[in-house]
């Protein structure tokens, strides 16, 4: 696979988290008086992907995007859409993107607490959801984007052998994923170990953990 040299891309000060009224959907915020990503029914991929096709893989909270870029290369036949709520971040990675002239991947600025209405029914193989922001206080919860109604979404774009991936190396962030699923109750879910992981590409704090020995686990969910 393609080596991408990512010292030619310096990294600007991103900052931890984004301004707290992004991590909930723009409908419940009355006003406009503030800076928010834009919310859509629909998308043009002629604008996004080289052959104009929609993806069929999607990375939400893609961070700074060594998943989203290299999964990009290792699945060359395939578009992948990132959606990260970090402006920089995205900035970022669309430069890297323009400057290796890659053709099938794309990160949007976009919260995924707003739904993928411009996403087609049953048209995606597999959604990740990597190491989401912990929000470990208890007036922090809120914040999280694994709900329900993001869990309806997931299901309704997933093909029928489509599956949700999930990496967290939070136990509560685990508890809380594993008490969302189980009240949704359309998917099936189970632990997966290293060695039965179909996925060869690494993300930036499935590294940064993997470096560090910090233990973390790995789930797929199956459409009942
Ligand atoms: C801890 S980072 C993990 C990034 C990447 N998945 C990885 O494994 O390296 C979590 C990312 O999710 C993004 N995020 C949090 N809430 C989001 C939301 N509502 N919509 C899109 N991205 C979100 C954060 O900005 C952050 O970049």
């Amino acid at each position: 696979m393609r080596k991408i040299d990512y010292t030619k891309y310096p990294l600007p000060r991103i900052r931890h988290h984004a301004n707290p009224v992004l991590y909930f959907p723009l409908k419940q915020h009355k006003g406009s008086n503030f800076i928010y990503p834009p919310v859509f029914d629909s998308l043009n991929w002629k604008e996004f992907f080289a052959d104009g096709k929609p993806p069929v893989m999607l990375d939400i909270g893609c961070g700074l995007g060594r998943f989203l870029i290299e999964t990009s290369l290792d699945e060359p036949g395939k578009n992948i859409l990132g959606f990260e709520v970090r402006q920089s971040a995205v900035e970022w990675i669309d430069g890297v993107i323009s400057g290796e002239d890659l053709p099938n991947v794309k990160a949007l600025w976009y919260s995924a607490v707003n739904g993928l209405a411009f996403i087609e029914t049953g048209t995606i193989e597999k959604v990740f959801y990597f190491f989401p922001d912990p929000w470990v206080k208890k007036k922090h919860y809120k914040r999280r984007a694994f709900s329900v109604e993001m869990l309806a979404e997931i299901y309704r774009v997933l093909s029928k052998d489509g599956k949700l991936y999930l990496m967290t190396d939070v136990p509560e962030v685990d508890e809380f994923q594993q008490e969302v699923l189980s009240g949704f109750g359309k998917f099936t879910f189970k632990y997966y170990e290293k060695s039965e992981w179909d996925l060869n590409i690494m993300t930036n704090h499935e590294e940064f953990c993997t470096r560090k020995k910090i233990p973390f686990i790995r789930m797929v969910c199956i459409k009942k």
